[in-house]
């Protein structure tokens, strides 16, 4: 009867409805239909529009170099074996899928902090830190850069050039204004120290500047420890914002004290910065979405007015973080023997690189190659900035399937036994 008198309703309010509302003709339903008829056809994205490409491509020799995703000796995804421990860990625990609280989950963020800022480091113990779990490393610069966006006096950020192709555009959706600074000579593949500095110099007081902590993307070109002393000179005498992006501590050099020196010299030169940090390459958590921002303040009291201010920020963005890859993360850098475990895996994955960039240079020459490969060994991280021009990179990738972003960027973790013979040797036709 309920039901017979709803459906009443429903009848009367249609027939109501179209009884008020004035007739509405083919064309104009047509219209009404397609609200998005003026949206134009955006670009790839530059990085992860390459693996689109790539798994088009049949030719059974094609390569992925495009994303920085590792790969194993047999170019297969690689999952941690610690970070499986750590699964079967939660397993056994039984965990619940209740909502993290907006910050994500505390001791997984505690970690990070000290994985960051070094376990003796006064910023924790004086708890003048703010450290947030975020949605890997895009997620913890979006947080970063809404947080400027809204609070720091100045709206200018600059970047690197080049750097990361989604750094412009995350802080360009947090409306600031992105500018850039000398960072790499093309002439020797290597750091253009003094026209970064130059650069710097002239950057108005206030401004925030983007610093690659360690393995910078895409050129795999790093300061010295002594040039970050004359750029955190720098930056301190002209009081600008140091705001650093560390996506592959681990990744320089398998060592993830050293990896962080920069961003804990800046600390310890009295800096309260900014840090991004991604748990995909190190942990290999690429698709569990697992990072975490953080803030140093001046004390413990206004770290507890910007964490206020920051929770406000990621609740209408999402909420609160997935749990997940947190958890995972958060038992390996708590758990003492899965802690030694990563740390021999991580070195295992950055020794792997490191020889391949050996094996890609000695291939290179014994193709017969003359040209200066030197800079192949001498960039780190997961990336070589190759020097290979557009033209040459759509060579590569029209008529050797190897695939990477129009930069010249490789990946070298997608380099591997069985093709770096097969790319040295398409390196090498197009570029003789
Ligand atoms: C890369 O630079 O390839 C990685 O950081 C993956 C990405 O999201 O771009």
């Amino acid at each position: 009867m309920a039901l017979m008198n709803g459906l009443k309703l429903v009848n009367n309010l249609s027939g109501l409805r179209q009884a008020i509302l004035p007739a509405v003709s083919g064309s104009q339903q047509r219209r009404l239909k397609s609200w998005w008829g003026g949206v134009e056809m955006g670009p790839p994205d530059v990085i992860l529009g390459v693996t689109e490409a790539f798994k088009r491509d049949t030719n059974p020799n094609k390569i992925n170099l495009g994303v920085g995703a590792y790969r194993d000796a047999n170019g297969k995804p690689y999952v941690l074996p610690v970070v499986r421990k750590a699964e079967d860990l939660m397993r056994s625990e039984n965990l619940d899928k209740e909502y993290a609280g907006i910050i994500g989950v505390p001791e997984f963020c505690a970690s990070s902090a000290k994985l960051a800022f070094g376990a003796d480091s006064e910023v924790l113990q004086s708890g003048r830190n703010v450290t947030v779990q975020s949605i890997s490393g895009t997620g913890a610069l979006r947080i970063g850069a809404a947080f400027l966006s809204k609070f720091h006096g100045s709206k200018n950020v600059y970047l690197p050039t080049p750097t990361w192709g989604n750094h412009t555009p995350i802080f360009k959706h947090c409306l600031m204004d992105v500018k850039s600074y000398k960072y790499y000579d093309p002439t020797t593949c290597g750091l253009d120290f003094a026209g970064a500095m130059s650069d710097l110099k002239e950057i108005p007081e206030g401004s925030v500047v983007l610093l690659h902590a360690c393995a910078h993307n895409p050129t795999g070109v790093d300061p010295s420890q002594e040039q970050w002393k004359e750029i955190c000179q720098l930056i301190k005498s002209k009081n600008l914002f140091p705001f650093f992006d560390m996506a592959y501590q681990g990744f320089a050099s398998g060592d993830l004290d050293k990896d962080s020196w920069a961003v804990r010299h800046f600390v310890s030169e009295g800096l309260n910065v900014a840090l991004c940090q991604s748990y995909a390459k190190n942990m290999g958590l690429y698709g569990e979405r697992v990072g975490a921002f953080s803030l140093v303040c001046a004390d413990k009291d206004e770290a507890a007015r910007v964490l206020s201010q920051i929770k406000i920020l990621i609740r209408p963005m999402y909420s609160n973080p997935p749990v997940n890859g947190a958890r995972i993360a958060g038992r390996v850098l708590g758990n003492p023997d899965l802690y030694a475990q990563w740390l021999v895996e991580l070195k295992g994955m950055a020794d792997r690189i490191i020889d391949m960039r050996t094996r890609l240079r000695d291939c290179l020459a014994k193709e017969g190659s003359s040209k200066n490969w030197q800079h192949i060994t001498d960039q780190i991280g997961m990336f070589c900035f190759t020097g290979l021009t557009p033209e040459q990179v759509d060579k590569l990738t029209n008529d050797f399937s190897v695939y990477l972003t129009r930069d010249g960027r490789i990946s070298m973790a997608g380099v591997y036994d069985d093709n770096v013979k097969y790319l040295a040797n398409a390196m090498h036709q197009v570029s003789k």
